[in-house]
């Protein structure tokens, strides 16, 4: 099959141009194609004539989003909405990634979100990616979108921070009050090829690793892994204030995945498998 991936040099590009490797894979980045431009993007797909289109392009800076509101929903709403018109007029699946942060975020900790419960972003990033994902319904028919979050992998990530910081400080403070599931992007990479491999029907997924922490938890399972000794102090998101407001239940079900027979790792596997090469 016939691959374009936008937004190459991120996180999640990364390990789906690996996932992807035996594939024909057309790679580009920002200068390449740039997926808020509809002329330079119907040019290209149809030049291209991919099968699938994985956008991994977007903006992800949540706290600068609150005063870039404009070009957040460029990237997040507008490029995907160009990708589900060209998909369309090149019978291509388009396959967009979306986040937790579309939902409000403050279900009782004990629930998680459903694919279908109700939307209400807290941030602009949050909101400027709901938009993205209608705009992919509205405008195509044959699409994934996959709902993530707590994402790491290659290049900076949390995990990487959290022992970068443990190399200087006896304690880390981490938040306790944020429940949700890491995932580990070469697992995402894995479940959206199972996907295609599969044909499962098309749609939303929420698309995490299996298994609920908080950062806090997280954070203590990294040290107890590495056997890294610095203590691990829990705090609140009130005394931890960022400019745009984190959820406090950022837990999905991945239900709808696991009945189409998808195979999920837990967040404590992915991250050792992860942590052997950090
Ligand atoms: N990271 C998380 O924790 C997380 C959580 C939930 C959902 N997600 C979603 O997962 C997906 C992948 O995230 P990620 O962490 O891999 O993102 P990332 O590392 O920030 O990568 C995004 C890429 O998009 C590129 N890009 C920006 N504007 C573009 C444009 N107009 N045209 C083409 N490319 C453009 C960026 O290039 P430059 O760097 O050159 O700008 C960057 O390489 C995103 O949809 C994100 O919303 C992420």
């Amino acid at each position: 099959m016939k691959i374009l991936i936008t937004g190459a040099n991120g996180m999640l590009a990364k390990a789906v141009k690996d996932e992807f490797k035996n594939e024909e894979l057309i790679c580009t980045d920002v200068a390449e194609l740039d997926i808020t431009d509809i002329v330079a993007v119907e040019k290209y797909v149809q030049n291209v004539k991919p099968d699938f289109i994985i956008n991994c392009a977007a903006y992800t800076a949540v706290d600068k989003a609150e005063e870039q509101k404009e070009l957040a929903y460029k990237i997040n709403a507008i490029g995907p909405k160009n990708l589900a018109i060209a998909s369309k007029k090149n019978n291509a699946t388009l396959i967009h990634i979306s986040t937790d942060y579309v939902f409000g975020g403050n279900k009782p900790v004990e629930e998680n979100y459903s694919e279908n419960d109700e939307k209400n972003p807290q941030t602009v990033y949050g909101s400027t990616k709901l938009e993205g994902e209608k705009f992919v319904e509205e405008n195509c028919s044959k699409y994934y979108i996959f709902r993530t979050a707590w994402l790491y992998g290659e290049g900076n990530n949390f995990v990487r921070t959290m022992i970068k910081l443990s190399q200087d400080h006896n304690e880390v403070s981490v938040v306790n009050d944020q429940h949700g599931s890491p995932t580990y992007a070469v697992d995402l990479a894995n479940i959206i090829h199972q996907a295609i491999l599969k044909n499962i029907p098309y749609g939303i997924y929420n698309t995490t690793n299996l298994g609920y922490t908080t950062w806090y938890d997280f954070t203590k399972k990294i040290f107890e892994i590495k056997k890294i000794n610095c203590n691990v102090k829990p705090v609140t998101s009130e005394e931890f204030q960022r400019p745009a407001k984190r959820p406090t239940n950022s837990k999905m079900s991945k239900d709808k995945l696991l009945k189409n027979e998808i195979i999920i790792p837990t967040y404590e596997e992915a991250l050792k498998r992860y942590l052997k090469n950090e």
